[in-house]
């Protein structure tokens, strides 16, 4: 078989033992699930799709959620068929080959580093507006990266080289705190609803989609609901951060199933309900443009305490997001390592079980990009390797229910030839609703994966030799 389509057999991916404690059950994978998907998303970039897509950002928030809802049910019969670490790069291994398979182990490491640099710019809009209530002082300069007219952001930086840190301190102490810290966010934004809904204004919704509907690029950025969809979807994702975890499961079939399906469709409850209470209260264009945006309308409100409160649960509670990526980051380097496509000492764990290296990288690489880059360009790179991989996963139920339909399966997608499809379809509209530059750069760093590939991979593979 040609190195191309060269497949690990889906049965050997069921046995394969990695030294992994199972420790987690469907709680704490509930609680990994809404850690990672609500963070900046709607902390955030709630602000800047309001300024592509205007009150019709609702609708954005619909159609990212009910494309992922449809990758998140694809996620959920490859995490259930296949438990093992890895996630879509596993899953691809298994029915689409190695090459396939590399590429978006390639899209996942470029997702996993630019979500944790994403998270740390937009932890940094509120650090920055406590830094400034509190009349610490920092110069400007050192506040916001260049294109906010800074010269670096160090909050930013700060916070990626925090959460370093605490990994490094190893994962159960995280696990724990992450549980705490999922409880607060979800505090906040409940307390924000309370707060802006006595204000709820219905004229704040007209006109309602003054962008149009389709994206369309006007400097740079795309505008119109499907331009805000392509960013919004940022909000959406971090379920399949669960799966990275699956080695990990006591009961991988159900509590992945429980976790995956149930974090995704609370929080899509969350954000339909947050982003009308904040529409609701001020004009779209009134907090379009700040980098606190939640904190920014209950000021406007009259709100400055409820404003530190809300900040304040961002500033202890966005991390979380951060420390699942990066742990989500380490089992990709792990699975792609033990399958020889990586060196293995890049994967290597030490006594403790702590993937150092890779921690340690992820956690540079991530401080310097949300140092001196622009959240929206960020997140938009992002989802674009994250609707590759998505793709990718919903292409592999597909495959795998033609090609080995005896294999028994713990959860099956409903109508599998509707949902599937639509995941597809659904990611490849949003992929090309993102700008040309993010696209240019997806397919350039993906370009720069396949050289990789061909050089070490392609002959390095435990497939090579088997
Ligand atoms: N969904 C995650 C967030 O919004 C990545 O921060």
């Amino acid at each position: 078989m040609s190195f191309v389509t060269r497949r690990k057999p889906v049965e050997a991916a069921h046995r394969e033992g990695s030294g992994l404690k199972k420790t987690l059950g469907w709680p704490h994978l509930v609680a990994l699930g809404v850690g990672a998907i609500i963070g900046t998303g709607i902390y955030t970039l709630t602000g800047v799709a309001a300024g592509l897509a205007g009150p019709a950002v609702i609708l954005s928030f619909a159609v990212a959620g009910a494309v992922c809802a449809c990758a998140a049910l694809c996620y959920a019969e490859m995490a259930s068929l296949t438990p093992q670490a890895g996630s879509a790069y596993t899953y691809s291994y298994v029915t689409l080959g190695e090459m396939v398979a590399w590429v978006i182990g390639w899209s996942l490491i470029l997702e996993y580093t630019l979500v944790c640099s994403a998270v740390s710019v937009g932890w940094a809009g509120y650090a920055t507006g406590l830094i400034r209530s509190a009349g610490w002082p920092i110069p400007a300069t050192l506040l916001a990266g260049p294109e906010a007219g800074g010269i670096v952001n160090l909050p930013a930086v700060f916070i990626a080289i925090a959460v370093t840190g605490m990994l490094l301190v190893g994962t159960r102490e995280s696990a724990t705190v992450n549980f705490v810290l999922v409880c607060v966010k979800l505090v906040a934004l409940a307390a924000f609803v309370a707060f802006t809904l006595p204000a709820f204004d219905a004229s704040h919704f007209h006109p309602f989609a003054p962008f149009g509907f389709g994206a369309h690029e006007i400097d740079g950025k795309k505008y119109g609901v499907m331009g805000a969809a392509a960013i919004i979807f940022f909000a959406f994702y971090g379920f399949d951060a669960i799966s990275t975890a699956a080695e990990e499961a006591k009961n991988p079939r159900r509590d992945l199933t429980i976790g995956i399906v149930g974090s995704m469709v609370i929080c899509t409850l969350i954000y339909m309900v947050v982003a009308a209470a904040a529409l609701g209260a001020q004009p779209f264009d009134a907090f379009s443009k700040s980098p606190e945006p939640l904190a920014f309308v209950l000021r406007q409100l009259g709100r400055p305490g409820a404003a530190s409160l809300i900040a304040g649960a961002a500033v202890v509670a966005l991390p979380t997001v951060i420390m699942v990526f990066m742990f989500g980051q380490s089992r990709v380097f792990f699975a792609m390592a033990r399958d020889g496509l990586l060196p293995r000492g890049l994967a290597g764990v030490d006594r403790r079980g702590v993937p150092v290296a890779v921690t340690v990288l992820t956690g540079l690489i991530s401080a310097v990009i949300a140092g001196f880059l622009p959240l929206s360009e960020i997140a938009s790179l992002a989802n674009a390797g994250t609707l590759a991989a998505f793709i990718a996963t919903a292409c592999a139920v597909m495959a795998l229910r033609r090609r080995a339909p005896q294999l028994e399966r713990p959860f099956t997608t409903p109508l599998v030839w509707v949902i599937g499809p639509a995941a597809v379809l659904g990611c490849l509209y949003l992929f090309t609703s993102l700008s040309a530059k993010t696209i240019g750069f997806f397919f350039a760093w993906n370009a720069v994966g396949v050289v990789v590939y061909l050089a070490y991979g392609r002959t390095k593979s435990a497939l090579a030799s088997a």
